[in-house]
């Protein structure tokens, strides 16, 4: 089955001549459309899928109605949704719509929103969807593990324009630890990975497959969804021989530009909508080429054009997306808050010498009755000096509803974080003290070590609501917290 099932009769005209080239592991496994008639229905349980092309063994996962990632589940904007979750793993599980703004109760955070989903139970959720873009869901139950044996999809709503394009495609990409036996490697939340960089892994895939070339046509004009599905993997992909423009960042459409130095750097949890003309010419490849950790450069994937061409000139037609109806933060009235983010084996730039020697003055103040953190203990990463290892703890900030907030994210640490707040997109305003170009929207933000960033939005959601690291070991290990709008 190819992703593009459920398309309007009018853009599958558009579609059917390159579609047909694409490999179908580019293609995103399956399409729901919710109608009026159509809830849908998903199962989160074990499954056995081939990541390689084979001969190569299977690898047990967990996954959303047997494929990973899960069905891709597409809207048009200001649609109902309703999904019934079915849980058939042997724990509890939850559903979070990622990026999505939903009521509180449909958010999917267990002890906060719901009541966990338990082995053989159902959960339905409702929600409007009000914001056109590229999204995604995921469990938020020990979703350091959940999410990396598979469980997560592409949650697409469309704009009720779309832009016109070629092909509209999805890449979730992902990262596995695999033995040479292709099984999941089973050590997480291991110390090693949750006070570093989180659970790297050893095998990237595109849409659940190591991808074979990407079979484009010159001339055509293809919108790329890049959904970094990854629980701890920093993506960032350069387009060699292409210019994609962003038009949008975690579903929220942006001025449409060139990334700055040609590469899309996406965190955990991070979207971007490029628009890529295919300008090559017959017959040629190109790599996409992933280098956000310099010393392990590799190829992502090939680009590779088909010998005839779609048409001998790049589409001319806008590709600038109408806003979401977000609401403007006032930046002059609104009230700031620092957050740090501290913790991890680097303070300060110095390696910590022990479990039990710690430097660092923000870590001290919130471990529990002042214990110092052990080297086995779960208490890695801070959120203003407060280690929260479990969804529910007193709100770190009350929040006026209604209000403009501004936080300045200020990150202590070694090491990146992606910093994503429920139920809310905001404004990155200033990174470092200088502001932004764009004053993109974003639902995460990816904060380098020592990067102070501040970004702006308006508290119009009330209820409890997660701020945490998605490298989900971070926030197993203590980089969560939650603020309440009420
Ligand atoms: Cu995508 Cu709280 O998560
Ligand atoms: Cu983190």
């Amino acid at each position: 089955m190819i992703g593009n099932t459920g398309m309007r009769p009018s853009r599958r005209s558009l579609l059917t001549g390159g579609a047909a080239l694409a490999t179908t592991a580019l293609l995103s496994s399956r399409s729901h459309r919710a109608g009026a008639a159509a809830d849908l229905h998903l199962t989160a349980g074990p499954a056995r899928v081939t990541l390689r092309d084979s001969p190569s063994p299977e690898t047990g996962v967990w996954a959303y109605d047997g494929s990973v990632p899960g069905p891709t589940l597409r809207f048009r904007q200001g649609e109902i949704a309703r999904i019934a979750v079915e849980n058939r793993l042997a724990e509890e599980t939850t559903v979070h719509w990622h990026g999505v703004r939903v009521p509180n109760a449909m958010d999917g955070v267990p002890y906060v929103t719901q009541k966990p989903i338990a082995p053989g139970e159902t959960f339905a959720y409702e929600f409007r969807v009000p914001d056109a873009g590229t999204f995604w869901y995921h469990p938020h139950e020990r979703s350091f593990e959940q999410v990396a044996r598979g469980l997560y999809g592409a949650f697409i709503v469309e704009e009720t324009t779309p832009i016109v394009v070629d092909r509209d495609l999805t890449w979730v990409l992902g990262d596995w630890r695999l033995g040479p036996d292709a099984s999941i490697n089973d050590d997480f939340g291991n110390h090693m990975d949750m006070s570093m960089g989180g659970r790297i892994g050893t095998t990237v895939t595109v849409n659940g497959h190591v991808p074979g070339p990407f079979a484009v046509r010159a001339g055509e004009r293809v919108r790329l969804r890049l959904i970094n599905a990854a629980t701890a993997r920093i993506f960032a992909p350069a387009f060699a021989g292409h210019r994609p423009r962003i038009i949008a960042l975690d579903g929220q459409p942006v001025e449409p530009h060139e990334p700055e130095d040609g590469r899309i750097v996406l965190g955990p949890a991070m979207r971007a909508d490029l628009v890529m003309d295919m300008t090559g010419k017959a017959g040629e490849r190109f790599a996409v080429t992933d280098g956000f950790y310099p010393q392990f450069t590799y190829r992502l994937l090939e680009i590779a054009y088909a010998d005839a061409p779609l048409r001998d000139h790049a589409l001319d037609a806008g590709i600038a997306l109408p806003p979401n109806p977000l609401s403007q933060p006032d930046l002059a009235a609104a009230e700031r808050h620092e957050i740090v983010l501290g913790g991890g084996m680097m303070m300060g730039g110095d390696m910590m010498s022990g479990g039990d020697t710690m430097g660092g003055g923000d870590m001290m103040g919130g471990m529990m009755g002042g214990d110092m953190m052990g080297s086995d203990s779960d208490h890695i990463w801070t959120i203003n000096g407060v280690s929260s290892t479990e969804h529910t703890h007193e709100p770190l900030l009350f929040l006026k509803r209604g209000r403009s907030y501004v936080f300045a994210l200020q990150n202590n640490t070694g090491f990146h974080h992606p910093i994503h707040l429920h139920g809310h997109s905001f404004r990155i305003i200033a990174r470092n003290g200088e502001p932004t170009r764009y004053r993109e929207w974003r639902d995460t933000v990816l904060v380098a070590p020592k990067e102070r960033v501040e970004v702006a939005f308006v508290a119009d959601n009330p209820g409890d609501w997660m701020i945490h690291c998605h490298i989900l070991d971070h926030q197993a290990g203590g980089m969560m917290a939650t603020v309440r709008v009420g």
